[in-house]
């Protein structure tokens, strides 16, 4: 099944894609990693895109659609969109995408965490340079400060998580992606899930939501 997992910055959809990827084979397609890929690579995109998301902005539709589209080009199979879309305008867009291609979304699983949790774990989150894992200094420490269990890489603070940034990321989510839960609810595909819990009792909800 094709999903769409979305939410607030911070509502743990990276850290869901994670276990569904290792669990359920399923293949990630992040636009956020899928920018700061191009911006480590020093790429045009990588340039365009950070003006924006060092603001907290969203990155121009135009921009993000003509990514995603060149990424279900290559024929990818049971994926999961994390982060797009993210305006009704990219929802429509990937409609369009998806019927062109003979693809389709099984369920937009929206992960509900309130406002106050979501600020303590994008302030406290922590991530590898190197290998992308995800942290958090209370919640998920790394073994040793700084250093990533996995790989050995060094472990740092998004330049988005700074705290004069996250206001102007949660406003952008409030006004832009959170009329998305209309979208879908109107699509018959739209599906919450509380978010505020141990994430395996999260994982074990959108388990039982695609099986
Ligand atoms: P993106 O990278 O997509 O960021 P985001 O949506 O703001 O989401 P986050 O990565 O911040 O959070 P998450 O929900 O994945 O949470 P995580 O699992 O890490 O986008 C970044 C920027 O790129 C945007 O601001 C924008 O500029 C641009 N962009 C991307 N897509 C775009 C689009 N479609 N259109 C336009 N612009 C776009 O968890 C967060 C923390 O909480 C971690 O520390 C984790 O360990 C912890 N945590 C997770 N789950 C739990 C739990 N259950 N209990 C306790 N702690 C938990």
């Amino acid at each position: 099944m094709n999903l769409i997992l979305f939410g607030a910055p911070g509502a743990g959809k990276g850290t869901q894609s994670e276990l569904l990827i290792k669990r359920k084979d399923m293949t990630q397609i992040s636009t956020g990693d899928l920018f700061r890929a191009a911006i480590k690579g020093k790429t045009e995109l990588g340039q365009q895109a950070q003006a924006f998301m060092d603001k907290g902005q969203l990155v121009p539709d135009s921009i993000v659609i003509g990514m995603v589209e060149e990424v279900l080009a290559k024929g990818v199979k049971n994926f999961i969109l994390d982060g797009f879309p993210r305006t009704v305008a990219q929802a429509q867009a990937l409609d369009e995408l998806l019927n062109k291609m003979h693809l389709t979304i099984g369920k937009a699983i929206f992960l509900e965490v309130p406002m106050e949790i979501l600020m303590d774990r994008l302030t406290g989150r922590r991530v590898c340079k190197n290998c992308g894992a995800v942290y958090h200094i209370v919640s998920k420490p790394t073994t040793k400060e700084g250093v990533c269990d996995n790989c050995g890489g060094e472990v740092i603070q998004r330049n988005d998580d700074k705290a004069e940034v996250i206001g102007t990321r949660l406003k952008a989510y409030e006004e832009f992606t959170s009329p998305l839960k209309d979208f879908y609810k109107k699509a018959g595909k739209f599906t919450a899930v509380d978010g505020n819990r141990e994430t395996e009792n999260v994982y074990n909800e959108i388990e039982k939501i695609i099986s």
